[in-house]
């Protein structure tokens, strides 16, 4: 692959080294800060105009490269799959949903992950927050799969105060694990304190001899909607409690993203980090969260749920555009190759990705490099009305594609209401009401994000042309693996507390 950031420098450097040390890596491979948000919605932060106030991720971002043009997938195992393994959900099984808590399945094991291969570039790695790649065995824990130290929960999500997850909505067990150990004395400790200390603690032990990728993998905002009253407080004009507790947490980690990169400045790391900051899917109107003016919410293939929230940032010795709004189209998936090629790293032992670099597009604004993007392929969704064009891509399977300004939506995608923050009381919801008779749309997002426009009907010869890319891709997908749930997993049987089980 392409040389990286400080390819050239990096290169002249190693061999000054070289000629004088033993063992010298590259001092000029910049820190890699990836900040992921959990069920953080289009419309939740400051720059996107919301009321909640998120004024350093503002900042960070307007001194940085904000993405305008953005996907993840709709829900958080599939983003997370595709942030570690470069590849889409289509190729790794996991097309259907997330892993559930009690499922034998995991991010696969036949390809590294980033943390693997920014470890193997000589990185320290280390993940704060919430994994959810699966667990059911020790190979496919954190530890195991390229970082070398973790601090977190297993699970999807889990009391902010008590880290418990409920087992089958009845008694709930602890996840929180240290280094696979499980982590008891924190009962009270709000996770979102918990792991910017975890991640304060972490930069202030690193040693500046490797370069660091912290994984930072808050469950912030994601519900339970449990937040310290002061973050709370500010927002009392909002009536609606979910949204009010929501906003707080909110607050909270955009607090927590100011402390951490304030800790990176303290300790003289802050100029040679890059910084990127994320959601996993879009905001769940029913804790709090919001996508408005975009249609539909986490888990649909509709815009609210996968056009996300997405920055680039980094200190002064990180060659990046500033202050820039940038319109090429960007997928999770690209964080894998794009991330090696800034850390000097390489492709080696991978199975084929379907990121693409887009480092040179974003820090330097050279053309963006994709003109395409599946956003996903459903088999398992329930079929929807009847089979619209013959020989070709099965309109009655939950799909959306992206084909430049175009959108394909195939299918049920999920409800597709246009709802507003509760706090924007003059603005009327706009229920779904046509799409549970439809299977098929066609949109131009550039113009039309909030998907208003469906040119399906006008446009048959391009309808088929992207059924017949879909089809072509479909036929490369891996069956959709799903299995039931395991009652072993019961962390009754295992000392209460979740974890490995086989
Ligand atoms: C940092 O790592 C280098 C290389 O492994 C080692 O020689 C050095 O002692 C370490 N420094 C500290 C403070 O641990
Ligand atoms: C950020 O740091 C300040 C100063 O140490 C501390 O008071 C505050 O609680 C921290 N906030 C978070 C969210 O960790
Ligand atoms: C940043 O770049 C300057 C000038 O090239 C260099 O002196 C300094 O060591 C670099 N700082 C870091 C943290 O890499
Ligand atoms: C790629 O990996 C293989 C097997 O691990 C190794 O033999 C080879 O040297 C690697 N190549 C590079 C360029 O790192
Ligand atoms: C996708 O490919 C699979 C396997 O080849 C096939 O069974 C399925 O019918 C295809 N789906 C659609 C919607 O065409
Ligand atoms: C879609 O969601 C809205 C808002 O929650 C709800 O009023 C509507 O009934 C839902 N439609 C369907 C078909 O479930
Ligand atoms: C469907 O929704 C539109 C827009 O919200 C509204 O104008 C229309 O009256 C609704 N139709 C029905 C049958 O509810
Ligand atoms: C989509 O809409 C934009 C904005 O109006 C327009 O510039 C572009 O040409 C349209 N794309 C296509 C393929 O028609």
């Amino acid at each position: 692959m392409a040389s990286g950031l400080h390819g050239p420098r990096c290169a002249a450097l190693l061999v000054l080294i070289l000629a004088t040390f033993h063992h010298a890596d590259c001092a000029a491979k910049p820190n890699i800060v990836f900040i992921l948000a959990d069920d953080l919605g289009f419309h939740d932060v400051g720059y996107h105009g919301s009321r909640i106030k998120t004024p350093h991720l503002d900042q960070l971002s307007e001194n940085g490269v904000r993405l305008e043009n953005y996907y993840v997938q709709p829900m958080c195992s599939p983003t997370r799959c595709q942030l570690m393994s470069g590849r889409y959900q289509i190729h790794n099984g996991i097309q259907h949903s997330l892993f559930g808590d009690s499922q034998r399945t995991g991010l696969p094991l036949d390809s590294p992950t980033l943390a693997d291969k920014l470890r193997e570039s000589g990185y320290s790695t280390h993940l704060v927050g919430k994994w959810h790649l699966g667990f059911y065995k020790k190979e496919y824990m954190p530890n195991s799969r390229g970082f070398d130290s973790s601090f977190g929960f297993l699970t999807g999500h889990e009391g902010h105060y008590d880290h418990k997850r409920d087992y089958e909505h009845k008694a709930k067990y602890l996840d929180l694990r240290d280094n696979g150990r499980p982590a008891t004395g924190q009962d009270g400790h709000h996770s979102t304190y918990m792991y910017t200390q975890r991640a304060v603690d972490l930069i202030h032990t690193h040693n500046k001899s490797k370069p660091l990728f912290l994984y930072m993998a808050y469950q912030a905002p994601h519900n339970p909607l449990e937040v310290p009253h002061s973050f709370e407080k500010p927002y009392k004009d909002i009536k609606n409690k979910d949204r009010r507790r929501y906003a707080g947490l909110v607050s909270m980690l955009d607090q927590s993203v100011a402390n951490i990169t304030q800790t990176l400045k303290d300790s003289g790391l802050w100029d040679n980090t890059l910084l990127v900051f994320s959601t996993d899917n879009g905001g769940t109107i029913y804790y709090g969260g919001n996508n408005y003016p975009l249609r539909g919410w986490k888990f649909s293939l509709w815009e609210g749920g996968i056009r996300g929230i997405g920055f680039v940032s980094g200190g002064d010795n990180i060659t990046l555009q500033r202050n820039v709004v940038h319109r090429g189209l960007v997928h999770v998936s690209d964080w894998f190759p794009t991330l090696l090629s800034v850390a000097g790293g390489n492709l080696n032992g991978t199975k084929p990705l379907d990121g693409v670099n887009q480092w040179r597009s974003i820090s330097l604004a050279a053309p963006p490099p994709r003109k395409w993007l599946l956003h996903n392929i459903d088999p398992l969704t329930k079929k929807k009305g009847k089979k619209l064009f013959p020989h070709t891509f099965d309109t009655r399977v939950r799909a959306a594609i992206r084909f430049g300004d175009y959108k394909l939506i195939t299918g049920d995608p999920g409800n597709g209401s246009w709802i507003p923050p509760p706090e924007m009381n003059s603005v009327r919801a706009e229920v779904d009401n046509e799409s549970s008779k439809k299977n098929l749309w066609l949109f131009n997002v550039t113009n039309d994000p909030e998907e208003k426009h469906d040119l399906s009907s006008k446009r048959p010869g391009l309808v088929k042309d992207i059924l017949d890319l879909l089809a072509q891709v479909n036929s490369t997908a891996v069956p959709a693996y799903f299995p039931p749930k395991d009652p072993e997993a019961n962390p009754k049987l295992h000392g209460g507390v979740w974890g490995p089980w086989v």
